[in-house]
């Protein structure tokens, strides 16, 4: 049924010619926009006609950018139902826009249709996330897993899920700013951007949120300890031009992730130790660091916390069993993309048996905040050709040589 229903808007969009856009499109490179950029679109002289002539070229090249690396996907991964899905979706979405190509910007019916395409969109791609996370466990129940193919995977949907988050924020920012409404919780924002982000905050929304779930399932929760310290100017709170959801969504996942260990690891919830928050801004860097002491993880795991390919091993299957605060092992591949994407970083340093030092770096300042994009080119095409070359690195024999046979007698 669904299968018919993809090869039926497959076959349409063959009609419509897409493939012919997609080149087309593809052979243009995004346009990173700064912080900077975003805040003009929303500023007072704010015109939806510019933001409109942008979006249309723009929307169409990050789409088509993306789609030239799904089709590089192993035909084994590419073919399955669900990537298959993901593929129509980007299509579909891409003919959207292109009807809007030839239309007429002075027209208020264009520019109305516009945004009305664009919440279209944005509800089309909602189920990517776990339905690209079902294509790879389908992928690996048929033909299992191995080193290469991991990397590949993760290469691939790093980039994938970094261009998604990109083009939601396109598509949010427009809609957001040019619905006619005021946000009335935030009337400062400029669509989902906070000129005046207070982070020490947005860490105490974030616990709250954590400690609530923390509480309903294990019936205890560790405190939460905030040092603040502002090398600027030591009276002043820390504030960032940033996203606040973006920021939210980074550090809920890491405070489940440290109450779920603290608790987890500690043999009398009488005495759990708190989980301590550091904000500091620096002249380039606001860095914050959420430490717990949740029994740490050993070195040779941490890359894996990260891998797409390793972390869905358990299948959860939705509404059954599993803690709530734990979902299927994609909290901190996300949380770092949503880093990444405007020049920071998440890192893990863990000390096994103690805890672990999770930081989430931002860039301080608003004109090093420019979207990190991933451009598809000749370097990205190599990163999806299968190498036979051999490892540059020594595999540790299982039975070490016996050195005494070099002995001089
Ligand atoms: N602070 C931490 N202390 C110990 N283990 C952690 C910590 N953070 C993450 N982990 C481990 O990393 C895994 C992956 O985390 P995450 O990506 O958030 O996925 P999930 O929480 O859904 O499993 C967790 O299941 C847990 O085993
Ligand atoms: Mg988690």
């Amino acid at each position: 049924m669904k299968m018919r229903f993809v090869r039926y808007l497959m076959k349409n969009a063959a009609l419509s010619g897409a493939p012919k856009h997609i080149e087309h499109f593809a052979k243009f490179s995004p346009s990173p926009l700064s912080m900077k950029q975003f805040l003009d679109f929303g500023s007072s002289n704010a015109c939806e006609k510019t933001s409109f002539v942008f979006l249309r070229q723009e929307l169409p090249v990050r789409l088509a950018n993306i789609m030239k690396e799904i089709n590089l996907l192993p035909d084994r991964l590419l073919g399955t139902q669900s990537v298959q899905l993901v593929q129509s979706w980007y299509v579909q979405s891409l003919l959207d826009i292109l009807e809007f190509l030839h239309k007429n910007p002075d027209d208020q019916s264009t520019l109305g249709n516009f945004t009305d395409a664009l919440i279209t969109i944005r509800n089309r791609h909602n189920e990517v996330v776990p339905t690209m996370a079902q294509g790879v466990i389908e992928y690996k129940e048929a033909f299992g897993d191995d080193p290469v193919t991991n990397q590949n995977i993760q290469y691939f949907l790093d980039r994938f899920y970094l261009s998604r988050i990109s083009i939601r924020m396109l598509i949010n920012q427009h809609t957001l700013i040019f619905d006619g409404a005021m946000n009335p919780a935030h009337p400062k924002h400029i669509g989902s951007i906070d000129p005046n982000c207070d982070v020490t905050e947005v860490v105490k929304d974030a616990y709250d949120m954590a400690k609530m779930l923390c509480d309903k399932y294990y019936l205890a929760s560790p405190e939460l300890q905030i040092q603040e310290i502002n090398a600027n100017n030591s009276r002043q709170p820390i504030h960032v031009v940033y996203v606040p959801s973006h920021l939210y969504h980074m550090l809920f996942e890491l405070f489940k992730n440290a109450m779920r260990a603290t608790v987890e690891s500690q043999e009398s919830s009488l005495s759990l130790p708190p989980i301590k928050v550091m904000v500091a801004l620096g002249g380039e860097d606001v860095a914050i660091k959420m430490s717990d002491r949740g029994g740490g993880v050993p070195l040779r795991k941490i890359e894996r916390l990260f891998s797409y390919m390793y972390s869905t091993a358990p299948t959860p299957q939705p509404g059954t069993g599993g803690t709530p605060l734990a979902g299927f092992g994609y909290g901190l591949p996300i949380s770092r993309l949503y880093a990444k994407y405007f020049q920071g970083d998440l890192q893990l340093y863990s000390m096994e048996g103690f805890g672990t030092d999770a930081v989430v770096y931002l860039k301080a300042l608003s004109t090093d905040s420019v979207e990190r994009l991933p451009v598809y080119n000749k370097s990205a095409w190599k990163h999806y050709q299968p190498t036979q070359e051999a490892d540059d690195w020594c595999v540790p024999s299982t039975e070490p040589k016996n050195l005494s046979t070099y002995r001089i007698s």
